[in-house]
């Protein structure tokens, strides 16, 4: 039997570099050895306002994404996260085994709270929601970005919590699946930040659809430091940040990026980086252009009522156990 693994993305906008790097790509490598379910996480993104037009077409355009980034439907279960309804059903259920307090600790909703005017409960719960996707399937890894790992935390609290209030073994302890030097690609604006979908300055985030003139702009642009020097150093974090991309698009070390730019300075690096994202971006939108064509709109409808119908019927099954364990009857 394969391990199971589960991971999904919010459809609050184009996907960026980070996302990419920090969980997509690595979505692709591990597709052959494991059993995976990708899904598109259209019920966490109205924790924050959405305009419903747009989040409809951004839904359709994440699984296209997922798919022009090498994501082969026929080995993955891909599917959108809402046309399987457990996963709001099990977070009700989880929301009776998790306290306000370890909720209120979690630092994204801290961070993406002081953004809002009004903070809706859904952000405040959000949490609760990722712990039924991750256990309803019972993943044994879940491929995230740094930024997840909290979340995947509390996950594996909830899931002890709930099997030792009910004694049974119902639910799977997740682990994560991280890639070090990948988890936090950094703002280009404020490199001590994670680069961000919803950033509102655009400069500060590469998008996976962005040609190669936006893309050396953005680079070119990046916060660095004056020192002129290309080195791998904390005190240095928009070089690091950019070190660290292009690391993970030319598989190159840090000590060959600093023997390769020795006596060089930012602007020829940044040249290079832009350059080297750009040849991984663009075989990626070419395949996504291919995508928007009306003719693979049946294509892109069929994988995810197929994905949708495999995981509805793990999520069934999973359901109909916490429902006997918690002492719900049968109609
Ligand atoms: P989301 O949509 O914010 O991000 C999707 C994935 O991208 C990673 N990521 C990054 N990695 C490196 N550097 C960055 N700058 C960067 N920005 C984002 C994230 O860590 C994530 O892996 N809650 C999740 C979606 C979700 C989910 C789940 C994930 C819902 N249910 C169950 C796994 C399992 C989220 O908001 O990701």
């Amino acid at each position: 039997m394969k391990k199971q693994i589960l991971s999904g993305i919010q459809p609050s906008g184009i996907l960026t570099l980070g996302n990419y790097l920090g969980a997509l790509r690595n979505w692709v490598k591990i597709q052959n050895d494991y059993d995976c379910k990708f899904f598109v996480a259209d019920l966490h993104s109205i924790t924050v306002d959405q305009d419903p037009e747009q989040l409809r077409k951004n839904i359709k355009s994440v699984i296209m994404q997922y798919l022009a980034c090498g994501l082969d439907p026929e080995k993955n279960t891909i599917f959108i996260q809402s046309h399987v309804h457990e996963h709001a059903e099990l977070g009700w259920i989880l929301n009776c085994s998790t306290y306000m307090g370890e909720l209120s600790r979690m630092t994204q909703f801290k961070d993406k709270s002081k953004k809002q005017e009004n903070v809706k409960v859904g952000l405040f719960d959000y949490p609760v929601l990722m712990a039924a996707d991750i256990l309803l399937y019972d993943a044994d890894f879940v491929p995230v970005g740094q930024d997840q790992k909290q979340h995947l935390e509390i996950a594996r609290d909830i899931a002890k919590r709930f099997n030792s209030t009910y004694k049974k073994e119902i639910f799977k302890l997740p682990e994560g699946y991280i890639t070090e030097n990948t988890a936090k690609i950094m703002s280009l604006q404020e490199p001590t930040k994670k680069m961000s979908k919803s950033d509102e300055n655009k400069e500060a985030t590469i998008f996976l659809l962005d040609d190669r003139a936006t893309v050396l702009k953005k680079v070119k642009k990046a916060v660095t430091d004056s020192e002129n020097v290309i080195k791998y150093s904390e005190e240095k974090p928009g070089i690091k940040n950019l070190m660290n991309i292009y690391s993970a698009v030319t598989d190159k070390t840090y000590s060959q990026i600093e023997e390769e730019f020795k006596g060089i300075g930012y602007g020829k690096f940044k040249e290079d980086v832009a350059s080297a994202i750009s040849d991984i971006l663009d075989p990626i939108q070419e395949k996504y252009n291919q995508m928007l064509l009306p003719e693979n709109d049946e294509y892109i409808k069929n994988i995810c009522k197929k994905g949708a119908d495999v995981a509805q019927k793990i999520a069934q099954e999973k359901l109909k156990e916490v429902y006997e364990a918690v002492g719900f009857v049968t109609k």
